[in-house]
C-alpha cells in the first residue's frame, strides 16, 4: 500500500505543477476534484430534466424519441444529450481522480475513514446511474448492456425468475419494465446526492463550487465538444438478433466484456473482494496517528477561535466547568481530530515571549507543542551568522528539501503552516534571532490540512485572528507556498529574499522593557 502510495502521490505532484503552469493557483483542476463532481453533477441534473421531458418510456418509442432529439432539435435537446453524456464521463474521471489523490495523499485512514467509506458509496451509485443511463436509449449499445447486466444479475442466484428473460426475444419486453429502468436512473442519483450529503459531515466548509472561471472553462469545453462529437445512438435494439459489433463506453462499462465472459462465480467473488478491500483501506493498516489536540484550562479564556478555526469540526464549545469567570471552554472530540495544530495557531495563549510562566497553550498538540516550537526555534537560529540570517517555517507535509542550508538559513518544522501563531514570527525578529522570516508549504489551495495556508494569509494580512503584530513589516516576512517539488524554486527565492535584507537597515532587536506588553496582550 505504502508503494502504490508513492508512486501515486509522485504522479499527483508532478501533474499538479504541470497544471500549475497553465492555470492560477486557485483554478488547478487538479486541486478542484471534488468541486467538479459536484458541478458535473448538476450539469447532468439540469440537462436530465430538460431530456426527460421529450424523453418516451414506452419499450418502441424510447428509442424514437432520443433520435428525435440528436436529429430534429440536435440545437436544444442534442446538445443536452451530449452534454449529459459527457458530463456524466466528466464525474466518472474526476471522481477516480479524486479518489486516487485522497488515497496518494494518505487522507483516507484515520479520522478521515468516515469520508472514505461513504465516498465507496457514492462511487457505486454513480456507477448504477450510469449504467442504467444507457439501457434508456435503447439502441444496440443498451440491447448489449441490459442483457450482459442481467445475466450477470441472474448468476447470483437470487431472483425468484430470471431477469435476462425479458430480453429472449421482442414479446418478452415490456414498457413496464422500462419505467423501471427510468425510476432506478432518476432515484440511484438522487439517493447518491443524499450519500455525498453524509460524505462531507466531517469536512468542515467544504468546497462543492469550483471556482467560477473554471466552471465556466469546462462547461465551455463540454459545450465545443458537444457540438463537435455530438452523442449519438447505435441503431435501434433488436431483440431477435444478437448485436454485432458495437462501440463501448469506456467510462462506466469497461469491465463489460469480462462480465460476459468469465464465469459468474469468478466475477461476483472479484466484486466482493474489490467492494470488501475498497471499504476496509482505512485499516489496512490502520494508521499511527499523534496524539489528539489537549485543552489546558488555566490557559483558556473561552475565546472561541479555535473552534472557528478547526478544519475537521474536532472541536465544541461547551460551558465553563472550572470555576473561572468565562462562558465557555473547548472540548476535542479525539475521534475527529487530526493533529494539525492549527487551533495551537489560532490560541491567543501561544505566546512565545512569556518568560514567568511556562509556555503552556490553552489547547497544543502534546507531542509538538508550542513550547518545543521556541526550543526548535532557538536551535535553529544558534547556527545563524551574518546580516541575512533566514528562518524558514515549513510544514511537515510539504516543506521541500533545502540546498540553502547552511549559514543563512536555518528550517523550523510545523505540522501544518497553521499551526504557527503570529506572535512566534514577532518573536524571531524581535529577539534578532534572524533578519527575516520565511513560511513555506503546501501550494495555495492545496494544504494538506485544508485550511492551514488560508488561515495563515489572513492571520498575515492582518484580517484573522491571531493578527501579525504591525511592528513586523512585509519586508521582513515572505510567503513560499511552492509545494513538496518546489525545493529548486524555494533555493531561488530565498536566495532573493536574502539579498533584499542585506539592503535593510539593520534593525534593533526589541528592547526588555517591551516585553511586558508583550506578556499583557494574553488576558487568561
Ligand atoms: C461524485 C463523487 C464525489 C464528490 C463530488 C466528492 C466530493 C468531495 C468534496 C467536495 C470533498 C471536500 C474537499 C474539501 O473541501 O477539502 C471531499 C472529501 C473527501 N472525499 Fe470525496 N467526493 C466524491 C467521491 C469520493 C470517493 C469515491 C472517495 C473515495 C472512495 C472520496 C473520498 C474522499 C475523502 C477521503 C475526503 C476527505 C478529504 C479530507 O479529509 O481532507 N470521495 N469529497
Ligand atoms: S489539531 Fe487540528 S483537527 Fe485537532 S482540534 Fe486542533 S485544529 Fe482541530
Ligand atoms: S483559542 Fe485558546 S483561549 Fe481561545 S477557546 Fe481555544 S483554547 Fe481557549
Amino acid at each position: 500500500m505504502s508503494l502504490m502510495r508513492r508512486v501515486l502521490r509522485f504522479a499527483f505532484d508532478h501533474l499538479e505543477n504541470a497544471l500549475g503552469r497553465f492555470f492560477p493557483a486557485q483554478w488547478n483542476p487538479i486541486l478542484n476534484l471534488g468541486a467538479l463532481g459536484f458541478f458535473f453533477y448538476w450539469v447532468i441534473t439540469a440537462t436530465g430534466i430538460y431530456l426527460y421531458i421529450f424523453f418516451d418510456t414506452g419499450v418502441r418509442e424510447a428509442y424514437s424519441s432520443v433520435e428525435y432529439m440528436t436529429n430534429e432539435q440536435w440545437y436544444a435537446a442534442g446538445v443536452m444529450r451530449s452534454l449529459h453524456r459527457y458530463a456524466s464521463d466528466g464525474l466518472v474521471i474526476v471522481m477516480l481522480l479524486h479518489l486516487a489523490r485522497e488515497f496518494s495523499l494518505d487522507r483516507y485512514r484515520g479520522v478521515r475513514w468516515f469520508s472514505w467509506v461513504t465516498g465507496v458509496l457514492v462511487l457505486i451509485m454513480i456507477y448504477i446511474s450510469g449504467i442504467t443511463g444507457y439501457w434508456l436509449v435503447w439502441d444496440r449499445l443498451a440491447q448489449y448492456v441490459a442483457i450482459v447486466s442481467t445475466e450477470w444479475l441472474d448468476r447470483l442466484g437470487l431472483f425468484a425468475e430470471s431477469i435476462a428473460r425479458n430480453f429472449l426475444h421482442p414479446g418478452m419486453l415490456n414498457d413496464r419494465f422500462f419505467t423501471l429502468m427510468i425510476f432506478i436512473h432518476i432515484a440511484v442519483p438522487l439517493l447518491a446526492l443524499i450519500a455525498l450529503w453524509v460524505h462531507l459531515q466531517r469536512v468542515i466548509k467544504p468546497r462543492i463550487n469550483p471556482p467560477r472561471g473554471l466552471a465556466v472553462g469546462v462547461f465551455v469545453s463540454m459545450l465545443a465538444l458537444s457540438l463537435a462529437h455530438p452523442a449519438v445512438s447505435q441503431g435501434p435494439a433488436n431483440l431477435a438478433e444478437v448485436p454485432g459489433t458495437i462501440g463501448l463506453d469506456w467510462f462506466y462499462l469497461p469491465l463489460y466484456p469480462l462480465l460476459e465472459n468469465l464465469p459468474g462465480m469468478v466475477t461476483w467473488s472479484a466484486a466482493a473482494t474489490l467492494t470488501i478491500i475498497m471499504v476496509a483501506m482505512p485499516w489496512l493498516p490502520t494508521l499511527r496517528r499523534p496524539p489528539p489536540a489537549a485543552v489546558s484550562l488555566d490557559n483558556c479564556n473561552g475565546c472561541i477561535r479555535c473552534f472557528n478555526d478547526c478544519p475537521y469540526g474536532a472541536i465544541t464549545m461547551v460551558a465553563r466547568s472550572d470555576g473561572l469567570p468565562y462562558e465557555r471552554q473547548p472540548v476535542v472530540n479525539a475521534s475527529l481530530c487530526t493533529s494539525c495544530g492549527i487551533c495551537a495557531g489560532s490560541c491567543p495563549t501561544s505566546m512565545p515571549f512569556r518568560r514567568g510562566s511556562k509556555l503552556v497553550a490553552g489547547i497544543d498538540l502534546p507531542d509538538h507543542n508550542m513550547a518545543d516550537l521556541r526550543t526548535a526555534l532557538h536551535a535553529a537560529a544558534e547556527g545563524l551568522t551574518g546580516s541575512q540570517r533566514i528562518i524558514v517555517f515549513g510544514c511537515e507535509p510539504c516543506l521541500p528539501q533545502l540546498s540553502v542550508l547552511s549559514d543563512k538559513v536555518a528550517t523550523v518544522s510545523v505540522r501544518c503552516i497553521g499551526q504557527l501563531p503570529p506572535a512566534f514570527i514577532d518573536y524571531t525578529l524581535s529577539r534578532g534571532l534572524a533578519d527575516g522570516v520565511a513560511l513555506a508549504g503546501c501550494r495555495e489551495n492545496s494544504c494538506y490540512y485544508r485550511f492551514g495556508i488560508q488561515w495563515t494569509n489572513g492571520r498575515l494580512a492582518r484580517e484573522r485572528d491571531p493578527r501579525l503584530r504591525a511592528r513586523v513589516t512585509k519586508d521582513q516576512v515572505k510567503v513560499f507556498w511552492v509545494g513538496r517539488l518546489g525545493g529548486k524554486t524555494l533555493n531561488q527565492l530565498l536566495l532573493e529574499f536574502a539579498n533584499t535584507l542585506d539592503e535593510m537597515k539593520p534593525r534593533k532587536p526589541l528592547r526588555a522593557d517591551r516585553e511586558t506588553e508583550d506578556q499583557e496582550q494574553v488576558h487568561v
